[in-house]
């Protein structure tokens, strides 16, 4: 017989489990990673940001400076104060420029010294451009112009050197955020086959599983078949053998009630009788001593004739053969058959029956001796009902009372009466129900068909 494995192998559920989890580690591990590279994608942006308004207010500086430079110097040239305009409405956002640049937070300290320099410049120089507007007609205005070019060639070069290394800043940062992408390329291609692998991992499994699951089911289908097969074989065994049992049984009992009835039967009624015939036939005087033995004697056989009789009645239901089932019947309900109290019987059997072969007739018999006996047994009634009816094509037996009643679900080993009752209804393809509940009474009704009665 095959071993059947309980369930499904414990390493594939296990491999499962583990497969699970490291898809879940991998997961998570893949989240952070897109985390971080999103913050760092984010912070590049913002330092890219900074650094180019950086370089837009360095730009913005010098064209302003430049532009009121050129200014003041075409007032100076032509005394048209239109020239100024540059200068005067420069002011404003050269000092903006200023006050970003110096609040912008420079990477190193040489930066922002040189801001620091270049913030004094350029204050210088428009004090230089205030100072040369107002002595424009003025013969020493060339002087100024000579150091104030130094100055600006000064401011030139200081914003050439933070634009120059915040352009750098910038190279860098954008070739940092080319790294991080490419970084986040290889961790997002190397995380996604890995997942990927786990997933076919995990269809793999379940399809394993699936499959280990289909083939323990057909396993169990066939062995449940297989067991069920020999139940029905040993069933129809054991039921063929109760049968045969039940047979010989009665045969035997019929034999014994013959041999008791016809031969000890005669031997016993010679003897007595013979018995009888000394009595009378010796003379009186010679009869009166031995009067009490000879009328014990008599007694003795006449007590030996009537255990026989009751002994073949017992074996062979005496009015069966005789009479038929009906006055059987009658006759299991009276007083002096060995129930004591048969009188609170209630008998309710037909005047005519078709007529039954004596198997069924013995059935029918022995399961309303039974029924009754267990009834004296175990049931403490008060009231009994014996009935017997041909409904339809069927004879029907039903023995009813309303004693203690029973569980019938719970058949106790060891116990035949019901079960025999059973097995004779089964043999004739019959229908039997047993209907009682503890403190309920109890109703047995055995339905034979008459077809099965006839064959
Ligand atoms: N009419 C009844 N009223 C109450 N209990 C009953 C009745 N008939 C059967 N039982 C219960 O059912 C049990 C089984 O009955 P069954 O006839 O099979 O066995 P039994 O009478 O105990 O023994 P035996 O094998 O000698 O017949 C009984 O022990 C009894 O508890
Ligand atoms: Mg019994």
């Amino acid at each position: 017989m095959p071993r059947l494995p309980s369930r499904l192998p414990r390493a594939s559920t296990l491999l499962l489990l583990v497969v699970l989890l490291l898809g879940f580690v991998l997961g998570a591990v893949w989240l952070m990673a897109a985390q971080h590279h999103a913050e760092a994608s984010r912070d590049a942006l913002q330092k890219l940001q900074q650094q180019s308004s950086r370089v837009a207010h360095l730009d913005s500086l010098l064209v302003h400076l430049l532009d009121a430079e050129s200014g003041v110097r075409g007032f100076i040239l032509t005394g048209d104060p239109v020239h100024l305009a540059p200068y005067r409405d420069g002011a404003g956002d050269i000092e903006i420029a200023l006050a970003a640049l110096r609040a912008e937070r420079w990477p190193d300290a040489s930066q922002r010294d040189t801001v620091e320099q270049l913030a004094r410049r350029v204050e210088t120089r428009w004090a230089l451009l205030a100072r040369a507007i107002e002595r424009s007609a003025s013969p020493e205005a060339g002087g100024d112009a000579e150091s104030g070019q130094q100055i600006t060639q000064d401011i030139r070069s200081f914003v050439e050197t933070l634009r120059t290394q915040t352009m750098d800043q910038i190279n860098t940062t954008i070739l940092s955020s080319f790294d991080n992408l490419r970084d986040a390329r290889r961790t997002n291609t190397v995380l996604g086959m890995g997942v990927l692998a786990l997933l076919a991992t995990i269809i793999v499994l379940l399809y394993r599983q699936d499959r280990l699951s289909d083939q323990l089911g057909a396993l169990l289908q066939s062995e449940n078949e297989r067991l069920q097969s020999l139940v029905e074989v040993r069933t129809a065994a054991l039921s063929n053998l109760a049968t045969y049992l039940t047979n010989a049984r009665e045969a035997e009992k019929e034999s014994l009630a013959r041999e008791l009835h016809d031969e000890l039967g005669s031997l016993l009624t010679a003897a007595k009788m013979d018995a009888a015939w000394i009595v009378r036939k010796l003379p009186g005087e010679a009869i009166a001593p031995l009067r009490e033995r000879f009328d014990r004697l008599l007694d003795t056989l006449s007590q030996i004739i009537s255990i026989k009789r009751r002994v073949v009645a017992n074996l062979r239901p005496p009015l069966l053969s005789d009479l038929g089932l009906v006055e059987a019947l009658r006759s299991l309900a009276q007083p002096g058959t060995g129930e004591e109290d048969g009188g609170r019987i209630t008998l309710d059997l037909p005047d005519t029956l078709p007529d039954l072969p004596a198997p069924v007739s013995l059935a029918l018999y022995r399961i309303a001796q039974e029924a009754l006996t267990n009834i004296r047994r175990h049931a403490q009634a008060t009231q009994v009902r014996l009935s017997l009816a041909e409904e339809a094509d069927r004879i029907v037996l039903k023995v009813e009372d309303n004693g203690t009643g029973f569980n019938p679900a719970v058949r106790q080993p060891m116990r035949h009466g019901l079960t025999g009752i059973t097995h004779r209804v089964q043999m004739l393809a019959g229908q039997l129900d047993i209907d009682s509940r503890p403190g309920g009474g109890t109703r047995i009704v055995a339905r034979i068909p008459l077809a099965a009665a006839e064959r």
